[in-house]
């Protein structure tokens, strides 16, 4: 068991089918099971109103969206989530995992649809009310083997297809190099549990931690 030094925000990004939903899991349950309280929400969406804007987004018959329209709802989406739980998760002292934030605005609007960093880098920080994760994984795979993985229908993102993907892909590697104590890159292709290692021994190398005695 283990008591947190302070309520941490962790993040985890990567293109479709990169695993990392699997990995966001793996780390509440054992977050929780050390006695660190934890809640994991999801983006887009995560509380009622942003669900629904999340439908707006995905649904295919959005596809006359514009990339701005797309850009100022995923803001508008995270705006709502981090008011109604991220924000008073961490002022409570919970910890929270978030399936996606704002990198993916930087790296899907961005690389994917080339918009000006820095609008979204503007908009990302009156969405977020400032608040920036502690930390953030990129759990990287090339997008050919994200798409092997893929079972289901495509979504309205996911298909503009590999070359779009290979973009936000490209931009997430730009983030990791100017935000190198924030983001860490962990190898996608590797197993779950190997991955998931890697993640753990990441905190306890940051010493968000300590042994309870
Ligand atoms: P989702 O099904 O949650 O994808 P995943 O399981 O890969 O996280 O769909 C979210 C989609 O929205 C995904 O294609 C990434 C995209 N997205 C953006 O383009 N910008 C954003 O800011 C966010 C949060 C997501």
């Amino acid at each position: 068991m283990y008591i947190s030094t302070k309520a941490m925000f962790i993040t985890f990004e990567g293109i479709d089918g990169c695993g990392k939903s699997s990995q966001t899991k793996r780390l509440l349950e054992r977050l929780n099971d050390e006695g660190i309280k934890t809640i994991l929400v999801r983006e887009p969406g995560g509380t009622p109103i942003s669900e629904e804007v999340r439908d707006i987004l995905l649904d295919k018959r959005s596809k006359g969206m514009s990339n701005r329209t797309e850009a100022l709802l995923m803001t508008a989406s995270r705006a709502q989530l981090t008011h109604e739980l991220v924000q008073p998760n961490l002022e409570k002292g919970n910890w929270v995992i978030a399936d996606r934030y704002a990198d993916s605005t930087l790296a899907y609007q961005g690389g994917g649809r080339k918009i000006d960093l820095d609008w979204l880098i503007q908009l990302n920080h009156f969405a977020t009310f400032g608040i920036q994760p502690n930390l953030t994984f990129v759990v990287d795979v090339m997008p050919e083997e994200a798409f092997r993985r893929k079972t289901g229908e495509n979504d309205r993102i996911e298909s503009e297809g590999i070359l779009f993907q290979n973009e936000v892909r490209k931009k997430y590697a730009d983030l990791i190099k100017l935000f190198p104590d924030r983001i860490v890159l962990v190898d996608g292709h590797k197993s779950e549990e190997e991955i998931h290692n890697t993640i753990w021994e990441e905190l306890l190398r940051r010493k968000y931690f300590n042994e309870k005695k």
